[in-house]
């Protein structure tokens, strides 16, 4: 039967507007300025040194920090794609943080980055910042990718949040992971510190009301043995960009290796439509710990398919994260922005706010 015509269209923009393609060309032009210094507040707790068992000589870094208890660990993934994005949301978490000298980062990038130009390009923005970026190899995800809806979704990184257990140093027992698109309001130090109860590997927000159904194809559904995965189980839908995930718990079950059992699967079937998201669904949902929902105001990046803005959602707010397909940055560099996008832009770093073209 052929499509008619709307829909062959938006096929088209959808595989000719991948975000990545549109700038990448433009962010190697990007500078961005240098973030003020952040200090602790008094009754901050003082970092204890502990060696690092498996320090990388290749890092510059303090090693004995990346090690430490009393530090509040964000993971995030850094690519050229995004990289306006994820300086924005380091430095909100700065800002807000009353321990900002204990915070560390853990950075992932692709193994086929140019990691000594992220490096700089970190170091130049955020001199004082604690981090490291570990080399995310695409080809092993790559082969377990079936194409999403939205070619975004595809890319190899954005699946690295399944990999931080075994990419992370074993002594980092707890780590927050964070969006690109996305600023906090509030101390990550709260949210790290999310109970986790006596059995439960990561927490995030959870969305009881949304069509959990939605997630995966009718294939599944029909599938009995498939759809008793979530039996017993109160199955809601959770947002994978914001998560505090126990890192001791995900090595002890090794829950990488039951997100690429689904992975495989969706191979050979077609069991969602969505990329990294579905896995942690079919693994975690109904088993994770409780997180309020104002660590998580999604959706702000607005509609998929019109791009249509986007409002918080009802409650308070310690995190604004843009998922969907618009980005604040992309929006107000084309003079086209969301009301909401005007409280992104203050923790915009970019050095020129409009990058020349040619
Ligand atoms: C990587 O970036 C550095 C700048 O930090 C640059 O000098 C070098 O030429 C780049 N390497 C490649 C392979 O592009
Ligand atoms: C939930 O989604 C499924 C599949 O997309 C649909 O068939 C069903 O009608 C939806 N249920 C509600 C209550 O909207």
């Amino acid at each position: 039967m052929p499509m008619p015509p709307p829909l062959l269209l938006l096929l088209l923009l959808l595989l000719f507007l991948s975000p990545a393609t549109a700038t990448n060309a433009a962010a190697t032009t990007q500078q961005f300025r240098e973030a003020p210094q952040f200090y602790n507040s008094q009754d901050c707790p003082s970092i204890t040194t502990l060696p690092d068992v498996d320090v990388d000589p290749d890092e510059s870094d303090d090693g004995h920090m990346i090690c430490s208890p009393q530090a509040v660990h964000v993971a995030m993934t850094l690519d050229t794609a995004y990289i306006r994005g994820s300086m924005a949301a380091i430095l909100s978490v700065l800002q807000h943080s009353s321990c900002p000298q204990n915070a560390v980062f853990h950075f992932v990038a692709s193994a086929a980055a140019n990691a000594s130009l992220l490096r700089q390009t970190i170091s130049t923005s955020f001199p004082y910042l604690k981090f490291r970026i570990y080399a995310f190899d695409d080809s092993h995800v790559s082969g377990l990718i079936s194409t999403s809806i939205r070619s975004a979704l595809d890319c190899p990184l954005n699946y690295a949040r399944s990999y931080l257990a075994d990419l992370l140093p074993l002594c980092v027992r707890r780590v927050v992971y964070l969006d690109s698109d996305l600023i906090l309001v509030d101390d990550i130090a709260k949210l790290s510190a999310t109970p986790l109860g006596s059995v439960a590997v990561l927490a995030a927000p959870e969305y009881c009301n949304a069509n959990f159904t939605s997630y995966f194809t009718s294939a599944f559904w029909s599938n009995p043995s498939l759809s008793l995965t979530f039996a017993d189980r109160h199955a809601c839908y959770f947002n994978t960009g914001v998560m505090v995930i126990d890192l001791d718990r995900w090595r002890g079950d090794d829950y990488t290796a039951k997100i690429e059992e689904w992975m495989e699967l969706q191979k050979r079937m077609r069991i969602y439509e969505l990329g990294s998201l579905p896995p942690f669904l079919l693994v975690f949902a109904g088993k994770i710990a409780p997180v309020e929902h104002r660590w998580n105001q999604h959706g702000l990046g607005g509609d998929n398919f019109r791009g249509l803005c986007r409002d918080l959602h009802p409650g308070a707010v310690s995190l604004l994260h843009w998922s969907g397909k618009g980005k604040p940055w992309a929006r107000l560099e084309a003079n086209r922005p969301c009301p909401l996008d005007a409280l992104w832009a203050p923790y915009d770093l970019l050095e020129t706010p409009f990058v020349l073209d040619s």
